[in-house]
Parts: C-alpha cells; structure tokens; sequence
C-alpha cells in the first residue's frame, strides 16, 4: 500500500480537535509509515507530546527554541525528509501563517522550507471558516496546490451545528494517500469503477439483490486514485463511505449503471466493472406493495442489459474508449475455465477470478483470493487484503498501458 515506507510529517496546531490527531498518527504508523510529529505550543495545551511519541516511535519536536540537542535545523531537517506534510487540525491562525509565508515556529518554518505536497485538515469554529479571511488565505493554499480536506459539519465545540468539524481520519488518510499518489502510474488518467450488487425493485418496499458489500470496487477506487488517477465511482446503495478524492455516481439498478457507466465512459481510460450486476429484474414493478394471498407468488423476470457487452460493442470501433477494461468473475465451480471463457465473450483485457464460496475469499470478507487472467498469462495470487488485491490489478492496469507504448 502507498503508506507503507512513506515519511510523513504531522503537524498539530492548536486546536480542540488536536486530540483527534493522536488517531491519525496511530492510523498512519499501523499503515506502515514513519511519523515525525511537530505541534505547536498551542497544541501542547490541548494534548501532550507524549501519545505522539508512544505511537510515532519518535521525538516529537515542539518549537524552534526549544529543540532536542541532537535536532539542529529541525525545520529543514523535517522539511526534506517529508514525503507529505499534513497539518490536522489546521487552525485559522496556521493557515493564515502558510498562506503569506510566515514561518513563527518550527511548522510554520518547516512548512515554508518543504517542497513536499501540503496536506491541511482544517478545523475551527464555523463563523471563523466563513470569514473572507480565512476562505482567501485557503483558496491561496489550493492554488499553490495543497490538498484541503473538509471542514466537515456536525455538532462544533461551541455546541452550535456548523461547518468547522475536523473531518474524520479516513477522509484525511484518503488525502494523504491521494497527495502521494499524484504523480502515480495513473496521473493523467480517468479511471470509472462499478462497486456494490444492484437493486431491482419489485414494489415499493421490495427487490431483488444480491450479497455484494461493494469492499472491492471501493478498494479498486482508492487504488487508482492512489496511482494519481481521476476515478469516478458508480456505485450500488452500500454501507461503505466514498473515498476522498472520488467523484460518486450513486445508482440502484442495472439499467441506471447501464446508463451511468456509458456516459461516464466517453471521457475514461480505464473501466473496472467490479459491481455485481443482476442479470433479472422483475418484469413488472408493481406500483403498491404486493399483499399476500392464500398460495404460492410466481415472478416473471426480464433480462437487465449486460453492461460489459455494450462496453464491448462501443469498442469494437477503431480508437473508441475505454483503452482498458477490467471485468471480474465470481465463480462458485470452474473458477478458470467460467473466468476465460467471459474474457473472451465480453473482449476484456484482464478479469479478476474468484471462488466467492470459499469463506475467506467473496461477499462482505475483506480478504480475497484471485487469479488474473488476461489472452496470454494466468497469475494466481495468494490470499491478500481487498486493499493489496485492488493495488496489484491497479499495477497490471498500468502495465497494459506501458506495453501499448
Ligand atoms: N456484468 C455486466 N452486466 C451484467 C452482468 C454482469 O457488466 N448485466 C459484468 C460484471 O460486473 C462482471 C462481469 O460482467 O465484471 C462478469 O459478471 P458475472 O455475473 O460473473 O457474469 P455473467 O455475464 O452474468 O455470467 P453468468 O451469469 O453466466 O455467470
């Protein structure tokens, strides 16, 4: 995964949300990054330097003037060491600081000294947001390229409702990853990924659906984004939260993915068809809620268009889109022979198979067990993550286009 080997650094500004950090740096260590924690005196007023420490494995530095001895330079030190500086939570006073270059302390110093990307969480009272002040100096910030990401809304520290929440860690984690992957394998690229079972309705409070949790089109969309690709996700309704930095396209059923998918596809490079598409829907959708009756209830069915054959179709003319397209078999018997046999009928590139009735390897799990078959070569990978799965299809992805160069 892209954290894993990666030098962040974490500011903490001073601000209530400050604990809140504690969180991310612990996230980020666990995701196999090394974390080199500075606060500011303000900060140190809200949580100690101590947590940091415990989890970062590190010293935390504190302020200009008051540096470890063997630390000289910290600044400059940190500043080119960091693959990413994050600053969660950002306060309005920071933010004003970084955006006219003033450099008061050791992470204001250090950040006017890094040519790392710039990632900053922002959190603050919602009046405090609003201000023109604060929305010039942000604006500044994001047209000298910082990732910003939130405020989000929800209940402040003043008790009021507003927009100021520190947003949560995955959102800022999905941004710092975003933030290293800019110039990936992928920058430049579109990438649209399907993820989630869909829904056919039957009546008002009915349909048909299936067991897809949608874990592994959301892990394939965090994968190209990640590889510095603009990812677009159609998704089926699921549990799961939209990744930072990917644009949602929520739909229910298989006509509207249908639709969704074709249209976004004019501007893509790559399509993933990770969804699990009901290939029947009921034949009528009856208007009121079926009552039931004495004896048995028989449904007629009418087949839903097949999605990957109408991409096929489309690409059957010379220079059409998508160049890559992906499509995934979850086979209970035949696994291979069931795999190849769509790679051809449906003129993929690449299909990722697997034996969704294996308990580790299929619905709702976050593991998964898959070979990758493309015309020439079969590569059976191990059991891995949905995360590790999604970023070895990202890289064969991106190796398809290295070829064709
Ligand atoms: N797929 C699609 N449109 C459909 C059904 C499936 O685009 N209406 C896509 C899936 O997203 C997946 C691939 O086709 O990437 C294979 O899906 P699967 O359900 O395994 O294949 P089917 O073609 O439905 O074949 P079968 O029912 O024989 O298993």
């Amino acid at each position: 995964m892209i954290l894993q080997g990666a030098d962040i650094v974490l500011g903490v500004t001073g601000g209530i949300a400050a604990y809140k950090a504690v969180d991310l740096c612990s996230k980020l260590v666990q995701a196999g990054a090394g974390v080199d924690v500075v606060m500011t005196d303000a900060a140190t007023h809200f949580v100690t330097p101590l947590p940091f420490q415990t989890i970062s494995k590190r010293p935390v530095s504190v302020d200009q003037f008051r540096l470890l001895r063997d630390m000289d330079m910290a600044h400059i030190e940190l500043s080119k060491k960091a693959d990413v500086l994050v600053i969660a939570p950002a306060t309005a006073n920071t933010i004003a600081k970084l955006a006219n270059g003033v450099a008061d302390n050791l992470l204001s110093s250090t950040a006017l000294a890094c040519t790392a990307p710039l990632v900053l969480a922002p959190a603050m009272d919602a009046d405090m947001w609003a201000h023109p002040a604060v929305q010039r100096n942000v604006a500044v910030l994001v047209e000298r390229g910082a990732w910003v990401v939130g405020p989000g809304e929800g209940r402040l520290a003043s008790g009021r409702m507003g927009r100021g929440r520190l947003v949560d860690t995955s959102q800022i984690l999905g941004a710092i990853r975003q933030a290293l992957g800019s110039r990936g394998a992928l920058a430049g690229r579109s990438v649209v990924v399907t993820a989630g079972g869909t829904q056919e309705p039957l009546d008002p409070v009915r349909y048909l659906g299936n067991r897809s949790s949608g874990k592994m089109g959301y892990a394939l969309a965090e994968a190209a984004r990640d590889a510095g690709a603009r990812v677009v996700l159609v998704s089926a309704p699921t549990a799961l939260e939209t990744p930072f930095g990917v644009e949602l396209r929520p739909v229910q059923t298989a006509a509207e993915m249908a639709a969704t998918v074709l249209s976004a596809l004019e501007q893509a490079d790559v399509l993933l068809m990770a969804a699990a598409v009901a290939d029947y829907r009921p034949a009528e959708v009856s208007l009121q809620k079926i009552k039931k009756g004495s004896g048995d209830l028989a449904l007629s069915l009418a087949r839903t268009t097949d999605i990957l054959a109408a991409v096929a179709e489309r690409r059957a003319q010379p220079d059409a889109r998508p160049g890559v397209v992906v499509g995934f078999a979850a086979e209970t018997e035949h696994v291979l022979a069931n795999a190849r046999d769509k790679l051809v009928r449906k003129r993929l590139d690449l299909i990722v198979a697997n034996d969704v009735s294996a308990s580790d390897s299929g619905f709702a799990v976050d593991t998964n067990r898959a070979t990758l078959i493309d015309q020439e070569t079969e590569e059976n990978l191990p059991l891995m993550s949905k995360a590790d799965l999604a970023a070895r299809i990202i890289q064969r992805v991106a190796s398809l286009f290295e070829v064709r160069r």
